[in-house]
Parts: C-alpha cells; structure tokens; sequence
C-alpha cells in the first residue's frame, strides 16, 4: 500500500504536450480501428464488469442505516471510448442492485466539459431510493466550466457536493454525505463547510475523488471514504504502473475508518485494462462488528 499523506492538497500532474498529443493520438487510433466498441463489450458490461462488495459495521448504528445500501460508480471518462448508450449494462446493473444511495466519484469526462453530455442522460436513469450524489475529479475541471458541469447535472437530478454535505435522516438517526473538491485541481477545498451539515450522533460517508484525501476524514463516526482517481493502475503491469496516479491499494484502513477506492468504470489512453477490472462497488451497512 502507498502511504497517504493526512492533507487536502496534492500537487497536480502536469503532461507534457508530447505525453498529451501522444494520449490523444492514441485515443483516435484506438477508436478507428473500433476501440470504442472493443471497451464496451469486454469492460462496460458482465463478466468484464464487476461487482465488488464491500461492508462496513458500527455497533451503534441507527436502525434505518442497517442494511442501507451505497453503490459507487467512478471515474466514467466520458469521451472516447464511453460515449452515448455505452453505459446502459453498467445502469442496468446498478439499478438491479436496489440501492438506497448512489453515487458519482470523479472524473466524469476525459478531455473536455461537453463529453459529460454523452453520458448524463444514461446516468440520469439510475434509480436509488435516496438519489444519485456525487464529487468532481480532477478530469471535470477542465476548461474551468465545473459550475456550469454541476448546474446541467442537478437539473437531470443529479448533485455534486463541492464542499458541501447532504444529511439523510432514518430511522433513529442520520447519515451525513459529505463530499469534497478534488484535491488537484479544485480552487478551494473546505472540510468544515463540507461537514457543516452534520450533528452531534451523525454518521457520516465521504466522497473523495483522490485517495489521497482520506486521511483527512478519520473520525469515530465516518463508516467510509469512497475514491476513485487510480482506476487500480488500469494496465497494472510493473513497467506501466507509474503512468498514471499512484494506487494505494482497493481497500485501507486507516484505524477504525474503512477507504474504498473503485477501479472506476472508464479509460484513459488505450481503450484496454490489464488485471484492473471495471467494477461498481456496493458498500452495505450493517449494525454490530463484523
Ligand atoms: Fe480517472
Ligand atoms: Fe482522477
């Protein structure tokens, strides 16, 4: 596991204009000769696509947190190999998972803002008794139009917490979303306005798109961090592993607090993932110890 440094600040990755162009050109290649198709069918839809499920537990867990269910989707990279419709096994998927809570971490498009459009609509459609949150990855800030990313994205229902917290009561208590900026690219990160919502007894979930924010949200009643960012290396092969973000690991503990950081759902360069399998991952809660 790679350490995580307890701060919310973490230098962004600069490419090359050789790096991008060769990214890019690659990306084109890959989708004339079918790419886009190839990522579909081997990695947006079963066996391909995963499952993977995870649990957390806490003896005083309120009665209306017990079996609640989360169902993480990450990292989509709306673009060139996730476009218009692609997404429809991956929805299918979720929405058969009954969920009471969905959620979106990060990294929505790959290269520009407009890409998101190729994918709301399929995401409008998941269905969770508690509605679809989210955070924006470092890739949903280019061109700096992430406000207007958000506005258009509440209006299909769905709402991005950018430093910001959404409290769901249940039975005998609540549970507290709280969702931060990407560590990266944000203008400002703001934990204390992100947990403004919560109160004394409040659990709480957060929403970290970079790992290496987690840290920050070790505290006795915060179940989970839920990242993405790393995409589990994508091509995670020895010599390619330190082409992209660093990946501490699919699951950590930092004391008591559980961190969950998805293999995501899209692809970055190449239309291809080498023992990174795409995956949603569900986060059941339970009351008691496991
Ligand atoms: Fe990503
Ligand atoms: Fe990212």
């Amino acid at each position: 596991m790679e350490s995580l440094r307890p701060n919310l600040r973490v230098a962004a990755r600069r490419h090359s204009l050789v790096r991008r162009v060769l990214v890019r050109s690659c990306e084109a290649f890959a989708v004339a000769l079918g790419g886009r198709a190839l990522y579909r069918s081997r990695h947006l839809r079963p066996p391909g696509l995963r499952v993977r499920r995870e649990r957390v537990a806490h003896p005083e867990l309120p009665r209306g947190l017990h079996g609640f269910r989360v169902v993480q989707l990450s990292d989509i990279h709306a673009g060139p190999f996730v476009r218009q419709g692609d997404l429809s096994a991956v929805i299918e998927l979720a929405n058969s998972l009954a969920p009471d809570l969905a959620v979106l971490t990060g990294d929505l498009i790959t290269h520009t803002t407009e890409e998101a459009e190729l994918v709301r609509e399929d995401l409008a459609q998941l269905r969770a008794k508690h509605g679809t949150l989210g955070v924006f990855g470092n890739h949903d800030y280019r061109g700096r139009r992430e406000g207007e990313l958000a506005a258009r994205w509440a209006a299909s229902g769905m709402r991005f917490l950018r430093n910001e917290g959404v409290r769901i009561e249940v039975e005998d208590g609540a549970l507290c979303v709280v969702g931060v900026e990407d560590l990266e690219e944000a203008r400002s990160i703001d934990l204390q306005a992100a947990r403004a919502c919560v109160r004394p007894g409040d659990f709480e979930l957060a929403l970290c798109h970079n790992p290496q924010g987690a840290p920050a949200f070790v505290r006795e009643r915060c179940l989970a961090v839920l990242c993405g960012h790393t995409h589990g290396s994508q091509l995670d092969l020895p010599l390619l592993r330190r082409a992209g973000p660093a990946h501490p690991g699919a699951r950590i503990e930092l004391g008591s607090l559980r961190v969950f950081v998805s293999r995501g759902l899209g692809s970055i360069g190449l239309p291809l993932r080498i023992g990174a399998p795409t995956e949603l991952v569900v986060l059941d809660f339970e009351r008691g110890t496991l």
